[in-house]
């Protein structure tokens, strides 16, 4: 696949299907979100593409179709952003969630205007701390036996970006902004 079939642009209502084919794609994509129906895919894509939502929704194109998001969820009083993505599993490990993550990172702070971009991954999941290292986070803490998964206590690890961090060294996807 060419690497010109790859970009990022606004998360849309018509990129519902894709959502949900996406949740359905792994069973790890639980944990992101209730969607298992077309109907919760559009309610899902619906929140987050509102006017007044207090997200910023990226997806990341391939071919013409969403293969992931990347959202930073804003706290306009603290110029904060919490920062999640996921992947549909036919596209993972090629790097390319990495790339997407730092392109919306460097984005959140040098045009969206905010301070600091925070996340949080269960220990169990290390590619998302991989994505995270690779888009100039550090790890800040854990937060020990934070959630309850299958009758087992899990840590989730805290990572925090400031604007003024350096700047990881990545290849940029292209943002579309029509
Ligand atoms: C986390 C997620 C977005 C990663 O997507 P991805 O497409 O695999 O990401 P990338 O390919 O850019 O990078 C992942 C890296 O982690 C590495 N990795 C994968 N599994 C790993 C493991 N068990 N241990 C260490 N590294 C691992 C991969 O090898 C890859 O590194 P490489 O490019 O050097 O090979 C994807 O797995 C996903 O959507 N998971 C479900 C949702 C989720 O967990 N989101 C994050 C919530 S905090």
């Amino acid at each position: 696949m060419p690497d010109e079939a790859l970009f990022l642009r606004r998360l849309r209502q018509a990129d519902a299907p894709a959502v949900h084919q996406a949740f359905a794609s792994n069973p790890d994509m639980a944990r992101q979100g209730g969607v298992t129906t077309a109907e919760e895919a559009s309610a899902y894509v619906a929140r987050l593409v509102s006017p007044d939502s207090p997200h910023e929704p990226w997806a990341v194109v391939e071919s013409d179709a969403l293969i992931g998001l990347v959202c930073v969820t804003v706290d306009e009083d603290n110029r904060n952003g919490w920062f999640w993505y996921w992947m549909t599993d036919r596209a993972r490990g090629r790097g390319v969630m990495s790339r997407a993550a730092a392109t919306i990172a460097e984005w959140a702070l040098a045009e969206r205007g905010l301070d600091r971009l925070e996340l949080g991954h269960r220990v169990n999941n290390p590619a998302s701390g991989v994505v995270a290292r690779r888009a100039g986070f550090v790890k800040e803490g854990t937060q020990r036996q934070k959630f309850l998964v299958d009758g087992e206590r899990l840590d989730v690890d805290t990572y925090g970006r400031l604007k003024t961090d350096p700047h990881p060294a990545f290849d940029p996807l292209p943002m579309v902004t029509r």
